[in-house]
């Protein structure tokens, strides 16, 4: 019997007793939520949003993300989320499905790809935030200037022995969640862990903003400066979209193929968009007034959590606390990610290669262990050499999947659902059969004939250099 699928006792309606196969699913309307939004809140929202703003002119990169959650990430997640609950199967097997006989698959088959190469160097940075939150602990961070933070994650990074540890312990922690399934083990963790982020998020806001000065770090983040909004600082605003929302490689499929039938699509996308845009903001509200406070520069770059957060907390009262709160927050978000994107590896060997979910699990965990071991290895004497187009394994990685394989799968996502999948299909996915009157279905098809894809080809021909703006 194929894994996803498990033989339930359903009681018909001459009440009786009959073994029935049925596909797992979600089971409440909140743990859809729960599990979705924590996909899309992740490493993206709380260590890649702050950089990519502060390098952007603060509010004015803010402005430009904003009108594309709209314009962009709605309508792609609404995408997937109409081909993963019309197919209920992986992001392979639903192309295959709804499109038989055509090329459509490759697009599955790209997700998968770009589902191992995320998982790799992601995994590896969800590590640091685990020796980080260990070195808090320890008070390692303690007392600490910048100079002495900066060599501190140099020479961590290029240690033989402690990112690959953290790296398989973050690794089996994922593991050990899709292992049981997705109502016992993705639902009824996530449905526990993203109140919990957002409890600590609320947290260091408030310590954040009680700090002197940290009216400085609000004006950064609210008052926009139009005179920044350049084409790179669009560019940057799009790719972070796609990046933070999930969209563009089926993770959204896979999740989609597990929402109960009555789930409202447009609902579901519009709570977890909405969420994931209020934890990047947040994440902005903690990390601005507190850089603006200490009087350290807001445009560190990737840097900016793991030395320059430190930094802060180093001098702040309570910071060691504080420090091994927001790491614990870092970890708790990259987990509900992890966990998203190992489900589409998983779901994929269960429905093609007949696994069941147990196997499937350590198969796609070890084979994503293999890749990750050489990521987390990227500072490495041994591996630093091996570098093409100038970048590391790490940074290649993260560089081709972002860049390439997510405007390519999402470009061609919204191309299919737009222009090749039936309009009454598409009506009745998002009405559910009538039930709901979804009167935004001109406007989203609007959107994802034209606006969508256009301004997909435009980051992608950029992203490739292909194009210059
Ligand atoms: N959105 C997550 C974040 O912001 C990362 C992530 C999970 C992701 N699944 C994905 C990114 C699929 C791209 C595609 O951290």
């Amino acid at each position: 019997m194929p894994g996803s699928w498990q033989q339930e006792r359903v009681i018909n309606r001459k009440g009786v007793k009959k073994l029935q196969l049925r596909r797992e699913s979600f089971a409440t309307k909140f743990g859809v939520v729960a599990a979705t939004a924590g996909s899309a809140v992740g490493l993206g929202n709380i260590w890649r949003f702050p950089y990519m703003a502060g390098e952007n002119g603060g509010a004015a990169f803010i402005l430009v993300y904003l009108l594309f959650v709209f314009a962009f990430g709605i309508p792609v997640m609404l995408s997937e989320f109409i081909i993963g609950r019309s197919a209920r199967k992986n992001p392979y097997g639903a192309f295959r499905m709804l499109a038989p006989g055509k090329p459509w698959y490759l697009i599955g088959l790209m997700g998968i790809a770009a589902a191992f190469m995320i998982l790799a160097f992601y995994t590896t940075v969800a590590g640091w935030t685990l020796e980080y939150l260990y070195q808090s602990l320890i008070g390692g961070l303690a007392g600490q200037n910048g100079d002495g933070l900066a060599s501190m994650f140099d020479s961590f990074r290029s240690d033989t022995l402690r990112p690959v540890l953290w790296f398989f312990l973050f690794m089996g922690m994922t593991a050990a969640i899709n292992f049981f399934g997705v109502k016992k083990g993705i639902e009824k963790t996530t449905v526990i862990m993203m109140p919990l982020l957002f409890l600590i998020l609320l947290v260091l806001c408030i310590r954040s903003l009680t700090l002197p000065g940290s009216g400085e770090g609000l004006r950064f983040l609210f008052h926009p400066d139009i005179s920044r909004i350049t084409p790179s600082v669009i560019l940057a605003a799009l790719g972070q979209v796609f990046f933070s929302m999930s969209v563009g490689m089926g993770t959204l499929i896979t999740y989609a193929s597990y929402f109960p039938a009555k789930d409202n699509l447009s609902g579901t996308s519009v709570s977890v968009s909405v969420t994931d845009t209020l934890v990047a903001i947040l994440a902005g509200v903690v990390i601005f007034p507190a850089a603006f406070s200490f009087q350290v520069s807001p445009d560190q770059g990737p840097g900016l959590v793991f030395i320059t957060l430190p930094l802060i907390f180093g001098q702040m009262a309570g910071g060691t606390f504080f420090a091994a709160l927001f790491f614990i927050l870092l970890g708790l978000a990259a987990l509900t990610s992890t966990i998203s994107v190992l489900e589409v590896i998983v779901t994929f060997f269960i429905e093609e290669l007949n696994l069941n979910r147990k196997t499937a699990t350590w198969t796609a965990s070890a084979a994503v262990s293999l890749l990750g071991l050489l990521c987390a290895l990227s500072w490495n004497d041994a591996l630093r050499g091996l570098r093409l187009f100038g970048k590391n394994l790490f940074e290649l990685l993260d560089f081709t999947s972002a860049n390439i394989l997510l405007p390519v799968g999402g470009f061609f996502i919204v191309l299919f659902v737009a222009w090749f999948y039936s309009r009454k299909k598409i009506r009745a996915e998002l009405s559910n059969h009538g039930t709901l009157k979804a009167r935004y279905i001109p406007l989203y098809l609007f959107i994802i004939r034209f606006i969508a894809p256009i301004g997909l080809a435009i980051i992608f021909l950029n992203g490739v250099g292909l194009i210059r703006l």
